[in-house]
């Protein structure tokens, strides 16, 4: 405690000379004891260093709006008993430290009115919120966990713990530690599976925000695995289109029954990569495999063999048309019209595999057949396009000889004159 005094009676004086040196009638109205003399003692990373990013100080807010106090007072201990000091809250108390704000409507409203009110409230339904109140876990996040401390920004700041190139770090700093984790006995491998997966390479590495981060499927304050029900609702929010036919197949209602998740089932939740077509169909690596046999007593074989040769098919008059049409570019061909139409191939094949959520064969087959029909006009008009350049260059060989045979022969046909002319 010597320590403190001797600090504050440094401090006093400190703010003496500031006072003197200040001229008369400016900023001192708004003199902030408790910011100034903390920057002053503090080493770099301590809280009054470190809030010069923190969106509360950005917006004004002082130390004093969350600990309480009085900014007049020059000294700690003075502080520490001013009436309404609310000094540092324990682990348990922090949700209640930071709603006392951020739940009143009123108080916000005056603030910001665009911020919902309603974290404390959706945190008390969420397993972080039920093992902390509930059980007295304090192993769990609590608001602080999430957004840091003293350092607090909005989801859009770079350096925020909560912008979504942030986050799968600031979840695993608790759920990648297998120790830490250890008595709950839940996999650890959340943010390993997610950075390598479809969607944390499209954010972490392409800087796509469409890409789910963590709280995208689990929810911010609400952080609780998405159940059964709500699993379609949480892939279907942006794969709304492949949610729609599943809703429409003949695993909606067994899926439902049997309790299998309806996208996880097959792609998994955080490790997801990149389908392939060899995912339906009758031989590995096809998903198909892992529920039905072909004397099943369904037609899921027999429809899983009919949509992977289509979609097979398809592909080869991509391909072909591709390569055909490919070679009629490099000839220099007009070839706009056919390059239009390769990509409505293209489309009718994209189709067709989001069509695969329909299980069911007569929904893909009709799409496949328009990309196969259109495959053929691309090929039979590229192919004609190829001759059209030989045919071409064989008229040009010939229009040349008969150009240098008539040049030859004026030639010969001149010296006779001229010799002519001569003797
Ligand atoms: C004259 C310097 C000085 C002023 C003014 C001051 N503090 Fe402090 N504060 C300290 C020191 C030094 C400590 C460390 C005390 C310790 O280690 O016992 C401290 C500790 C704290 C702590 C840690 C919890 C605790 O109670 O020890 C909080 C929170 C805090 N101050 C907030 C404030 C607020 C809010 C204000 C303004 C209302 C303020 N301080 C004004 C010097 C100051
Ligand atoms: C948005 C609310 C908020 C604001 C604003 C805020 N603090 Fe804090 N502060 C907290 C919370 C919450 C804790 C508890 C942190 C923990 O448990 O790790 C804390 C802890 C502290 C501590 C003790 C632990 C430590 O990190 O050393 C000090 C000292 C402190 N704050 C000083 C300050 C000062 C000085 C300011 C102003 C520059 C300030 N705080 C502004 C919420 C706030
Ligand atoms: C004294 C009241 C008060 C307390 C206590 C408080 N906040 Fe705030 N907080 C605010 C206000 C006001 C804003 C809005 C600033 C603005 O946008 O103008 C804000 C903004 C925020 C934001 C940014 C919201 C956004 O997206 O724009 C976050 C995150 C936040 N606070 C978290 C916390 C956390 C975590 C705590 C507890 C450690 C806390 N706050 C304690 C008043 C408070
Ligand atoms: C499990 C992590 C986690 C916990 C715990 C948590 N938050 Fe958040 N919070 C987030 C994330 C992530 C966002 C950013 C949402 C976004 O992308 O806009 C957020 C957003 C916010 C916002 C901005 C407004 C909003 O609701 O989107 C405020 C204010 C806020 N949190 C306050 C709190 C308070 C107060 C607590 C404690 C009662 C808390 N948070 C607990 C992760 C958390
Ligand atoms: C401070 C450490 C910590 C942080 C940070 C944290 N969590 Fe947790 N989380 C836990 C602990 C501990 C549990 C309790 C595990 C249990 O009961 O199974 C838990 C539980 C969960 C659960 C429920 C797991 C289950 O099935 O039981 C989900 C989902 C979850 N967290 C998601 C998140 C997300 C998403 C984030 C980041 C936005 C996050 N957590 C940040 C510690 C943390
Ligand atoms: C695309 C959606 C999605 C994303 C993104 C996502 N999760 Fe999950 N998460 C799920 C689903 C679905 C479950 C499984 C729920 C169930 O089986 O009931 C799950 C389960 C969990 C669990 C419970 C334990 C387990 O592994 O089954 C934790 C903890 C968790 N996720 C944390 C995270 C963290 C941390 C991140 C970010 C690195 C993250 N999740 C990103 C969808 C997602
Ligand atoms: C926040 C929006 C969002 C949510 C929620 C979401 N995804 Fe995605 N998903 C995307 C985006 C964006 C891409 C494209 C990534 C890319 O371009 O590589 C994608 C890609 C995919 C792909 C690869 C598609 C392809 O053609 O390569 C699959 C499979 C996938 N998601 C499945 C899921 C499943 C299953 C869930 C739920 C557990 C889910 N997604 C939740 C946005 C989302
Ligand atoms: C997780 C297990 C599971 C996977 C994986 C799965 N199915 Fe199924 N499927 C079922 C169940 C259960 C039924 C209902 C069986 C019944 O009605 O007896 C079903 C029914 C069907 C039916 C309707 C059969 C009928 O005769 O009415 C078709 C078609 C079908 N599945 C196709 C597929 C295809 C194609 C794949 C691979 C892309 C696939 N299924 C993957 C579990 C699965
Ligand atoms: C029974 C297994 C199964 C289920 C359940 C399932 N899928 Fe798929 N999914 C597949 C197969 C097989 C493919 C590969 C299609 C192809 O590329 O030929 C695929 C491909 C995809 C693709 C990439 C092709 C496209 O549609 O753009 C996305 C995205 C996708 N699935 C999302 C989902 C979502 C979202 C759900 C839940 C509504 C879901 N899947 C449920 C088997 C399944």
């Amino acid at each position: 405690m010597w320590l403190n005094e001797v600090k504050g009676a440094f401090m006093r004086s400190a703010l003496a000379v500031l006072v003197l040196t200040v001229p008369a009638g400016t900023a001192l109205a708004q003199a902030d004891n408790c910011r100034d003399c903390h920057m002053a003692i503090e080493d770099e990373d301590g809280p009054a260093h470190k809030s010069v990013r923190d969106i509360h100080i950005q917006k004004g807010l002082g130390c004093v709006e969350c600990h309480g106090g009085d900014v007049s007072l020059e000294d700690m201990d003075e502080v520490r008993a001013a009436a309404g000091y609310r000094g540092v809250p324990t682990h348990r108390q922090v949700p209640q430290f930071c709603a006392r704000c951020h739940s009143d409507a009123a108080y916000m409203r005056g603030h910001n009115p665009a911020l919902p009110t309603d974290q404390l409230d959706k945190y008390r339904t969420s397993v972080h919120g039920i093992r902390l109140f509930e059980h007295r876990d304090a192993k769990v996040a609590n608001c602080i966990s999430c957004h840091s401390v003293h350092e607090i920004g909005d989801a859009k700041m770079p350096h925020s713990s909560t912008h979504p190139a942030n986050l799968a770090q600031m979840c695993g700093k608790c759920h990648s530690d297998a120790d830490y984790m250890a008595e709950y006995g839940i996999p650890t491998t959340q943010v390993e599976d997610y950075t390598g997966s479809v969607h944390g390479i499209a954010l972490l590495e392409r800087g796509d925000l469409g890409a789910p981060a963590c709280n995208d499927c689990h929810g911010n304050h609400g952080a609780a695995p998405p159940g059964v029900s709500s699993l379609s609702a949480v892939c279907g929010n942006c794969h709304a289109v492949e949610s729609d036919y599943f809703d429409g197949s003949p695993h909606k209602a067994p899926f439902e029954e049997l309790g299998f998740p309806m996208c996880e089932t097959c792609h998994s939740n955080h490790a997801i990569v990149r389908p392939l077509d060899e995912m339906v169909g009758t031989s590995e690596p096809a998903v198909c495999l892992q529920c039905h046999t072909a004397d099943d007593g369904t037609v899921a074989f027999a429809t899983a063999d009919t949509i992977s040769r289509a979609l097979g098919q398809l592909v080869a008059a991509h391909g072909g048309a591709d390569s055909l049409l490919s070679e009629a570019i490099e000839k220099g061909m007009m070839t706009t019209d056919e390059e239009f139409r390769l990509k409505e191939v293209r489309q009718a094949l994209i189709q067709a595999r989001t069509l695969v959520h329909s299980f069911d064969a007569d929904s893909v087959l009709p799409r496949v057949e328009l990309g196969l029909e259109k495959a053929d006009i691309v090929k039979t008009n590229a192919a004609a396009l190829i001759d059209e350049y030989y045919f071409r260059r064989k008229g040009l060989g010939f229009a040349t000889l008969f150009i240098t045979v008539l040049v030859i022969a004026l030639y010969i046909k001149v010296r006779r004159v001229d010799r002519r002319l001569r003797s």
